[in-house]
């Protein structure tokens, strides 16, 4: 169980070599949350490397050899085999752990949190699961909606950038030799292809979009749909959605709902060509909405462009959030 750390926490970041690990550190920082030491894990190559935090240097450990003792958070961003291995061991020496992986998503006992839509879920002891990176983006203009409108239908088409395969998919959209990530060269296609290929013709990924979202919504039966697709950009993900609301809706007071939604920031002035672009949410935990428009095949029915820098309100900023929730509960 967390407690109240007066003199701040004894924080691990496991995967710290990572795309995710490393913005995690820069997380903590922005996110202000007390310290007392950080402690750093990756695999057994990099042990000894280090890593600077704060002007100081931090060594990196191997999981194999440590003790876990004395760790009050553990940040996990290495992969669903490694939490799969590690994550229970780290609780029982009496850790919350807030896990980036896909491993615990799907069971319903570990609460998936985004802070933001469903902070009531949210636990201060075991596993938290960070949800898919795609959709705790489009979770928020979802959750301002529904709240409002009510919500009968989803349709979500991603455009999501290669970091979203780790540093492996950043250096194939370099040509590092060796490096196979895609089964097309990514600098010359959008690849419509985004994890294992199921039985029903959808992909892992768009299976992982529509879970997670009837999930956090708390709406067991909500319809919702995913196509989802590799861009040849380096960071930021954007999702192209339409939303069938349950109540007529002014395109006036849509856009004053989802620019109320913390977490949301609205850019939406098509005369003067401002709308969401990924670069401008990179190094944020912000969401930008915007290109909101009716259907014209559907006056039920939103369209909603929404973009978000996939490593940290997708990954990093989204679990050290979560991190700074449990922090507040303990002071309640
Ligand atoms: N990239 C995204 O957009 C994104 C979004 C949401 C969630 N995630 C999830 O976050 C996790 C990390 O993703 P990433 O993009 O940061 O991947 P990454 O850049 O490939 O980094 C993987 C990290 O895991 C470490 N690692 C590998 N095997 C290990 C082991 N046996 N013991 C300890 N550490 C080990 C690596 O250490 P070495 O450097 O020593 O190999 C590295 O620090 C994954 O579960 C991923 O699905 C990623």
């Amino acid at each position: 169980m967390l407690e109240h750390k007066s003199d701040g926490y004894v924080i691990a970041i496991i995967g710290a070599t990572g795309l995710v690990g490393r913005n995690m550190m820069d997380a903590l920082l922005d996110h202000q949350i007390p310290i007392k030491t950080l402690r750093v894990f990756a695999s057994p190559k990099s042990v000894g490397k280090t890593v600077l935090h704060m002007g100081r240097e931090i060594i990196m450990e191997s999981l194999d050899d440590a003790s876990f003792e004395g760790i009050d958070v553990a940040l996990f961003a290495a992969g669903s085999s490694v939490s799969l291995r590690y994550a229970n061991a780290f609780v029982q020496a009496g850790a919350l752990v807030i896990d980036n992986s896909s491993a615990y998503r799907k069971d319903l006992k570990i609460p998936l949190i985004v802070p933001e839509v469903n902070p009531e879920d949210l636990t201060l002891s075991g596993i938290i699961a960070n949800p898919n990176c795609s959709t705790i983006q489009s979770v928020l203009p979802i959750k301002a909606l529904d709240q409002v409108f009510g919500v009968r239908m989803v349709s979500y088409v991603t455009y999501q950038s290669v970091s979203g395969s780790g540093q492996k998919g950043i250096d194939a959209m370099h040509h590092q030799e060796g490096i196979s990530v895609y089964k097309h060269d990514i600098n010359r296609s959008v690849i419509p292809e985004i994890d294992l290929f199921l039985e029903d013709g959808y992909t892992k990924e768009e299976h992982k979009m529509i879970d997670e979202t009837r999930r956090l919504l708390n709406i067991k039966d909500l319809p919702v749909s995913a196509t989802c697709v590799r861009v040849p950009i380096e960071r930021g993900h954007a999702v192209q959605m339409t939303v069938s609301l349950k109540t007529p809706f002014e395109l006036s007071r849509v856009k004053d709902v989802l620019a109320a939604m913390p977490g949301i920031v609205l850019i939406d002035d098509p005369e003067n060509r401002l709308y969401p672009v990924t670069e401008e949410t990179i190094g944020t935990d912000l969401v930008h909405v915007g290109r909101i428009r009716r259907d014209l095949a559907d006056p039920m029915r939103l369209m909603l462009f929404v973009v978000a820098d996939n490593i940290r309100k997708g990954a990093a900023g989204n679990a050290v959030q979560i991190l700074k929730l449990a922090i507040e509960r303990t002071t309640i």
